[in-house]
C-alpha cells in the first residue's frame, strides 16, 4: 500500500458514511454502520489505527489534521473521535476546543492519543478540554478496540433510544388528535341527541294531542250512528240498517285505535318506576278480566308454579301480560281446542316470563316485524285488531330494562317471552 492509500480514505466507505449520515440518525436501523474519525497527521499511525479497528466493522474515516477533521463534522456526525495530541499547525487540543464550540459534536466522546513521555501534562489538559479517554502510545489494540467499541453501542444505543422517543412522540400526537376528533364527534352526537330528543318530544307531543283531539268527534260520530240505529232502525231500510252499522263499527274500531295510540304514546314518554311485582297475582289479574272470554272459547290455562317475583312497572307489566294473553286467546287454530301456558325460566339477571299457546303459529320471516307499529298479517275480519300490542309489549319491556321475543312455527303454536330484571338482580345479588 502506497503513502497516499492511507492518506486518502476509501471513496466506497466515504460514500458509506455519507449515506448513513444522510439517513439522518433518527432514520437509520438499528444495524447501520456509524462512523469514527481517526484524526492524525501521520499515515503510518492511521493506518494502524485502522487495522486495530476494522475488525468492528463500522466507517473508519481518516483525516490528517484538526482543520480538516473540523470540516469533517460539519457534514457527518461521529460515535467517537480518536485524536493525536501532537500534531503540526493545529494541534489536538485546539481541534477539540473547536470541536466542543460546536454544537453538532459537543457531546461526541474524543479519546486522545498521546505519547507517554507527555501523558500527565497532556491528561490534565485533555480532560479540561472535555476529553472522555486517554490513550498511551504505544497503544494496545485490544484496549483501543474495547474502548472504541464501547463508543459505538453507546452511540447506537443513544439512536434507537432517540429513534423511540420520536415514535413514542408520534404516537402520543396521532393519539392526541384521535382523542381531539372523538371529543369533537361526541360533541356533534350530544348536539344531534338534544336536537332529536326535542324533536322526538314534539312529535310526541304532537301525536298525543291529535289522538286525544280526534276522539271526541269519533264519539259523537260514534253515538249518532247509535242513535240512529236505536231511534230511526225501524224505519230505515235493510241497507240504509246495513251502512249505518258499518260507520258504527268503524268508529268503534277506529276509537280503539286511538285508544291504543295514546297508550303507546304514553308509554314512550312517561316514567316507569319498578317496584317488586309476584308474577302470580299480575297473571291473575290479568286472567280475571278475560274470565269471560276464556269461558266463551273453552281455552285451557295452565299456569307453571312458582312464577317467582320480578322487579317492574306495574301499570306496564299489566298492559303486556294482557296483549299477550289477548294474542295467545285470539290466535287460535279453528281445528283443535285451544290451550295457554304460562311459565318463567331463569336467565342471567333476568326472569323470561312465557306466555305460549298452541294456536296458528308465526311464520320465521315474520316473527321480527310484528313487534313494529300497526304491523299484523292478517285482516280485520279473521282476527280483529290494531296492530299496536306487540309494539306495546316490546316497548314496553325495554322501558323497564328488558327485552322481548318469540319463538314459533306455523301452524305449531308460538311462545312470547319477556325478560325482566329479577328481584336478584335489583337487590345488587
Ligand atoms: N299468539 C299469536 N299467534 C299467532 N300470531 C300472532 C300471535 N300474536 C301476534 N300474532 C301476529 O302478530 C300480529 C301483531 O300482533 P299485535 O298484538 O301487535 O296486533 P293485533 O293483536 O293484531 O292487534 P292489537 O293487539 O293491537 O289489538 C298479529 O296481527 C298477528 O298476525
Ligand atoms: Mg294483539
Amino acid at each position: 500500500m502506497n503513502v497516499n492509500d492511507a492518506l486518502t480514505p476509501v471513496g466506497n466507505r466515504e460514500e458509506v458514511a455519507l449515506a448513513a449520515a444522510q439517513n439522518g440518525a433518527l432514520g437509520s436501523p438499528p444495524d447501520a454502520k456509524v462512523n469514527i474519525l481517526l484524526v492524525d497527521d501521520r499515515p503510518d499511525k492511521l493506518l494502524a489505527l485502522e487495522a486495530i479497528l476494522s475488525s468492528l466493522n463500522q466507517n473508519l474515516i481518516q483525516v490528517h489534521s484538526g482543520k480538516e477533521a473540523l470540516r469533517r463534522l460539519l457534514k457527518l456526525d461521529f460515535a467517537v473521535i480518536l485524536l493525536d495530541v501532537s500534531m503540526p499547525g493545529m494541534d489536538g487540543f485546539e481541534t477539540a476546543a473547536l470541536i466542543r464550540k460546536r454544537i453538532n459534536s459537543e457531546h461526541t466522546p474524543i479519546i486522545f492519543i498521546t505519547a507517554i513521555g507527555n501523558s500527565e501534562n497532556h491528561i490534565a489538559k485533555g480532560y479540561q478540554l472535555g476529553a472522555v479517554d486517554y490513550m498511551l502510545a504505544p497503544i494496545i489494540p485490544e484496549i483501543l478496540r474495547t474502548k472504541v467499541s464501547v463508543f459505538v453501542e453507546l452511540y447506537k444505543k443513544t439512536e434507537l433510544i432517540q429513534r423511540q422517543a420520536e415514535e413514542l412522540r408520534r404516537d402520543i400526537a396521532a393519539r392526541q388528535r384521535a382523542e381531539e376528533q372523538i371529543s369533537q364527534l361526541n360533541q356533534q352526537l350530544e348536539q344531534r341527541v338534544v336536537a332529536l330528543t326535542e324533536i322526538n318530544r314534539e312529535l310526541e307531543a304532537f301525536s298525543y294531542s291529535i289522538s286525544h283531539d280526534l276522539r271526541a268527534p269519533l264519539r259523537s260520530m260514534s253515538s249518532f250512528a247509535q242513535a240512529v240505529l236505536e231511534d230511526e232502525g225501524g224505519k230505515m231500510s235493510s241497507q240504509g240498517l246495513d251502512y249505518a252499522k258499518r260507520i258504527a263499527r268503524s268508529a268503534k274500531y277506529m276509537d280503539t285505535l286511538l285508544h291504543d295510540l295514546l297508550t303507546y304514546s304514553r308509554l314512550t314518554r312517561e316514567e316507569t318506576p319498578p317496584s317488586s311485582i309476584r308474577l302470580e297475582d299480575i297473571v291473575n289479574d290479568v286472567l280475571t278480566l278475560v274470565e269471560g272470554e276464556i269461558r266463551s272459547r273453552g281455552t285451557s290455562v295452565e299456569i307453571v308454579s312458582p312464577l317467582g317475583s320480578v322487579f317492574a312497572h306495574l301499570p306496564t307489566l299489566k298492559q303486556i301480560l294482557a296483549n299477550l294473553i289477548g294474542n295467545g286467546l285470539k290466535f287460535v287454530a279453528p281445528d283443535r281446542p285451544s290451550r295457554l301456558r304460562i311459565s318463567t325460566s331463569r336467565e342471567q339477571g333476568f326472569v323470561r316470563l312465557w306466555v305460549e299457546d298452541n294456536g296458528i303459529g308465526i311464520a320465521p320471516e315474520h316473527q321480527q316485524k310484528i313487534f313494529g307499529l300497526f304491523q299484523r298479517l292478517h285482516d280485520a275480519q279473521t282476527y280483529p285488531g290494531t296492530g299496536i300490542g306487540l309494539a306495546l309489549v316490546r316497548k314496553g319491556a325495554e322501558r323497564m330494562g328488558g327485552r322481548a321475543g318469540v319463538e314459533s312455527n306455523p301452524g305449531q303454536g308460538s311462545r312470547f317471552w319477556v325478560d325482566l330484571p329479577s328481584m336478584a338482580s335489583a337487590n345488587g345479588e
